[in-house]
């Protein structure tokens, strides 16, 4: 199912509109989920859609962002990605697309940004199994984001890309 999309990158613009429904519902009309750092040098945002000639067909069923930005003191790492904004469509969970969604971006981040050794995120709890399915650990102790709710730090080592 589903076999057709594809995971692309795509600019800001198109990963805010999901990333505001699924994440920031409370946002009030019109507001989009703007993240600092989302405009910046190193950032880079994915989209899984259908794709013709090289560009994404209709809205994303799923999105995610990674900018870079220094773990928490618990986390050894030289060069770290955080990842942020993960969210796929409701109608279209727990079908694979948000491990898809994930491994093949980390694949492309792993040839634009080969320095980054780590990803890690602040995981909320309800989405700490798919994390850990797909090779994240937790780190630390469990905090309160207020009005978004309990979240944990998450890590795991970046991919690396193989040189041809
Ligand atoms: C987390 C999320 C991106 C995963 O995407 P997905 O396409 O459903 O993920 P997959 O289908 O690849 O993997 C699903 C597996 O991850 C785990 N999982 C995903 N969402 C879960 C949830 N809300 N509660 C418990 N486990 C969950 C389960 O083990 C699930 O396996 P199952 O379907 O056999 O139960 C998606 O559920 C989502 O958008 N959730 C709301 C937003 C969110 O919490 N984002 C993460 C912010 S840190």
């Amino acid at each position: 199912m589903f076999e057709d999309l594809e995971v692309l990158q795509v600019e800001a613009s198109v990963v805010r509109p999901l990333r505001t429904t699924v994440l920031r519902p409370h946002y009030r009309e019109g507001r989009l989920a703007e993240f600092g750092g989302d405009e910046a040098a190193g950032t880079h945002h994915f989209a899984i859609g259908r794709v013709c000639d090289g560009d994404l067909q209709g809205k994303p069923a799923g999105v995610v962002s990674y900018m870079r930005q220094p773990p928490p003191e618990t986390i050894d790492a030289a060069a770290a990605w955080r990842l942020r904004g993960m969210a796929v469509e409701a109608e279209h969970r727990s079908m694979g697309l948000g491990s898809r969604l994930l491994d093949a971006s980390l694949t492309q981040l792993a040839v634009l940004e080969p320095e980054c050794d780590v990803i890690w995120c602040q995981a909320r709890m309800t989405a700490v199994d798919f994390y850990a399915q797909n090779g994240f650990e937790r780190s630390g102790e469990p905090f309160e984001i207020p009005e978004i709710g309990r979240h944990v730090t998450m890590w795991r080592p970046a991919l690396k890309a193989v040189a041809s």
